[in-house]
């Protein structure tokens, strides 16, 4: 791999870093373009639950974790991410619902809604676009916050053009939800169980 790869694959922070409950995959730190080969036994892809420990994820970084076979993108928020976040209007969004599994069926899409206990900075949604279920590209698209000469936040779907805001909500393209939300909770401030 170049120089000019390994900048990029840094760049997106696509990170393996799950944890915990699961001693199988506890040590695996490894770029998201890998993990395909690393070949999990089934035993790891039906895993009901995972736990996460947030601290290593710095402000700005976003990993990428394998839950039952599918990507999960953890992130940890920069606060112009939850600002642009938070000043989008209810009216303005494609899809108004927050698909978090964590609240009432039908909740609003706030950003609000879009974490869990109030912890705004770190937003724990599938990595499945909800048109026809490719992996979302992290700090990309129109919705990203533009920091200098690069994008923060934001996911854009090069499959059809999807693009999610910075609290993973469609704004653009066909997919018709936002990026959904699993159910987990914080087992302490900087550990969550996802599952
Ligand atoms: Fe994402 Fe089609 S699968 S835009």
């Amino acid at each position: 791999m170049s120089t000019a790869e390994h900048a990029e694959v840094n760049r997106r922070d696509f990170l393996y870093i799950a944890t915990g409950a699961v001693g199988a995959v506890g040590a695996a730190l490894a770029a998201w373009p890998f993990i395909s080969q690393m070949n999990p036994d089934a035993s790891v892809l039906a895993l009901a639950t995972i736990e996460v420990d947030l601290s290593p994820i710095a402000e700005g970084q976003a990993v990428t974790l394998k839950w039952q076979g599918n990507p999960v993108f953890v992130r940890h928020r920069t606060a112009p991410e939850i600002e642009a976040a938070k000043s989008v209007k209810l009216e303005d969004l494609k899809d108004p619902i927050s698909r978090n599994a964590n609240l009432k069926d039908g909740s609003p899409a706030t950003d609000e809604n879009r974490v869990v206990g109030g912890k705004e900075a770190y937003l724990v949604q599938m990595g499945v676009c909800t048109h026809l279920g490719c992996v979302p590209i992290g700090d990309e698209g129109e919705f990203a916050v533009v920091e200098g000469n690069n994008k923060v936040g934001g996911w854009f779907c090069p499959c059809h053009g999807s693009m999610y805001d910075t609290a993973g909500r469609i704004r653009k393209g066909p997919a018709p939800e936002n990026l959904h939300i699993p159910k987990y909770a914080y087992l302490s401030d900087t550990k969550i169980r996802i599952g």
